[in-house]
């Protein structure tokens, strides 16, 4: 492991949470205010789990967090916490919103497996990144938000562009804790527009 990883590493474990990943959500939600008390959070891409459970944290006992993934996460015990074992690509976004009803958040940190060839990488991010898209505007509730990695790269600024003509007000964020080489930023839709 490198030294970057050993940080956050061990940060995440000092600090109880099941990834480093959390450090990323935890940025971002600071400067853009996505989760509230109460929320209903969709996130997609969940395992192992640091994502649902820093947004356990934040509804609080009034708010509830559905969590989808291939894997199921093994250590996530709440009971505001719903799993549903599935890969996303396949899920038809109304019946997904006639199961867990309408949200108030939707976040993927989903990615693909990485080959190494940038553009395949770039490609498969791409398409998660629009499936999570479409999920959301079916399934959040209008003023909702949204949170979405994505590879950089071809198509990346057509996909800025979809999301801002969803959302009153679109951010890009790298969050300090990415590591320098990698091609992932956050897009963030701010509230959805009716
Ligand atoms: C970076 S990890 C997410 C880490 C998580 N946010 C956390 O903090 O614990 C990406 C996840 O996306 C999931 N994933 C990738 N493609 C998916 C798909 N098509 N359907 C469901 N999950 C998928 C992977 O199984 C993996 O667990």
């Amino acid at each position: 492991m490198n030294k970057w990883a050993d940080y956050y590493t061990k940060k995440a474990k000092d600090q109880n949470w099941l990834a480093r990943s959390v450090f990323k959500l935890q940025e971002i939600d600071k400067k853009t205010k996505l989760i509230r008390t109460a929320a209903n959070v969709l996130d997609l891409g969940c395992y192992p789990g640091s994502w649902s459970q820093y947004s356990l944290k934040k509804v609080g006992k009034k708010g509830r967090v559905t969590g989808i993934d291939i894997l199921e996460p093994d250590r996530l015990n709440s009971e505001n916490f719903y799993f549903i074992k599935a890969d996303v690509l396949k899920l038809d976004p109304e019946q997904l919103k006639q199961k867990i009803g309408i949200q108030d958040v939707v976040l993927s940190d989903m990615a693909p497996k990485t080959t190494g060839i940038v553009i395949t990488d770039v490609a498969r991010s791409l398409e998660l990144a629009y499936k999570a898209l479409e999920i959301a505007l079916s399934i959040l509730r209008s003023g909702g938000n949204f949170l979405c990695k994505v590879f950089e790269g071809s198509g990346f600024e057509q996909f800025k562009k979809e999301v801002s003509l969803s959302f009153k007000k679109t951010r890009l964020i790298r969050p300090v804790s990415t590591r320098k080489k990698s091609r992932e930023v956050f897009v963030v839709g701010i509230y959805k527009k009716d």
